[in-house]
């Protein structure tokens, strides 16, 4: 992948240098007039996508869905555990084998972490990783990456120097796994992680952080002022705790909302979360309240998703050169 996307998996984010994410982020660029459906192309006409998602997705899955539609291919899906013969004790390299001779790629995503690499060990075709249980969210992180970027450019900056705040859920938080391992190939960041101790960011990504060279403040607490460029929410993933019990101790733990924002951030700091975030009293981790805040970047993030995963479609089938050369009056 480091410097070829034909054919490749999609598997996890340490498959990408900054030369590959340029690349990706300069095909997602020119899929704009696309997804805004003022051009139309059929470049994948005749292609199918196998959307297989066996756990709960909304925008994921709609974006692959949408992004491969909108590149002119037809989408294949099966959605959840139950509903697919995984039920009935089906190995994960045979539903790989039997799937991949009716698409010409596969989006994936499935609660167990490795799942997405397993199954691609039996795939013929390429595989996208759509999330494997808390290990990684890659298309997500490039989303996240190619919004940063867009966001910093507004200001007349890049993400070389950049101050990052995650906050919440950032043991079982696969997309600031994801996003924070893209994010040491970059120079001179700041991370700083506010999490409960017991749901901390894993060791491995706090050593890759200061092995690149980059500062990491730790805290348990929403406390004080923090120069932050970024601040990225996330929800407790609860469907990855032992009990619904253990995850309430830290729903609602924090609260962003216009206030809180005001008195911890600076007033451009810009607003990300992965989403779904969770609306429900008891959590409400990111109030409605900021809904019309302009440094709100959650929506420009589901939209941006859109154009990177069909860039990385054209990138993985080829055809990213030839878009243009199947365009179709609108
Ligand atoms: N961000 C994200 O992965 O959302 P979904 O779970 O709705 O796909």
């Amino acid at each position: 992948m480091k410097t070829q996307f034909t054919g490749k998996h999609v598997l996890s984010v340490a498959q990408f240098d900054r030369g590959a994410i340029e690349k990706v982020f300069l095909v997602a660029d020119n899929m704009l007039p696309y997804a805004l459906r003022k051009k139309r192309t059929q470049v994948l006409e005749g292609a199918i996508l196998g959307n297989l998602f066996f756990e709960p997705s909304t925008r994921t899955r709609v974006s692959f869905g949408t992004a491969f539609n909108l590149l002119g291919g037809e989408v294949r899906e099966t959605t959840g555990m139950s509903n697919s013969a995984l039920a009935k004790g089906e190995s994960l390299y045979d539903t790989a084998r039997v799937l991949s001779g009716y698409s010409d790629i596969i989006a994936m995503r499935h609660p167990q972490e490795g799942s997405v690499a397993e199954f691609a060990e039996g795939s013929r075709v390429p595989v996208i990783n759509g999330g494997d249980g808390a290990n990684e969210h890659p298309t997500q992180a490039l989303l996240d990456l190619y919004t940063i970027e867009k966001e910093r450019k507004f200001h007349g900056e890049g993400i070389d120097g950049l101050n990052i705040a995650m906050i919440g859920d950032l043991k079982y938080g696969r997309t600031v796994h994801s996003l924070s391992k893209l994010l040491c190939l970059y120079k001179d960041l700041h991370f700083i992680f506010i999490s409960p101790q017991e749901l901390s960011m894993p060791a491995y990504i706090c050593d890759m952080i200061t092995n690149a060279g980059h500062k990491l403040t730790i805290t348990e607490q929403l406390e004080g002022s923090f120069n932050a460029d970024i601040c990225y929410q996330t929800r407790i993933q609860e469907e990855r705790f032992p009990s619904q019990g253990e995850a309430n101790k830290y729903r609602g733990k924090f609260r962003l909302n216009q206030q809180t924002y005001t008195k911890h951030f600076q007033s451009k700091t810009v607003i990300m979360h992965p989403l779904p975030r969770d609306s429900r009293a008891e959590a409400n981790e990111l109030d409605n309240d900021l809904n019309l805040n302009p440094n709100l970047a959650i929506f420009r993030q589901t939209d941006n998703g859109v154009l990177v995963r069909m860039a990385l479609f054209a990138l993985t089938l080829g055809v990213e050169d030839k878009v243009s050369d199947f365009d179709r009056p609108v």
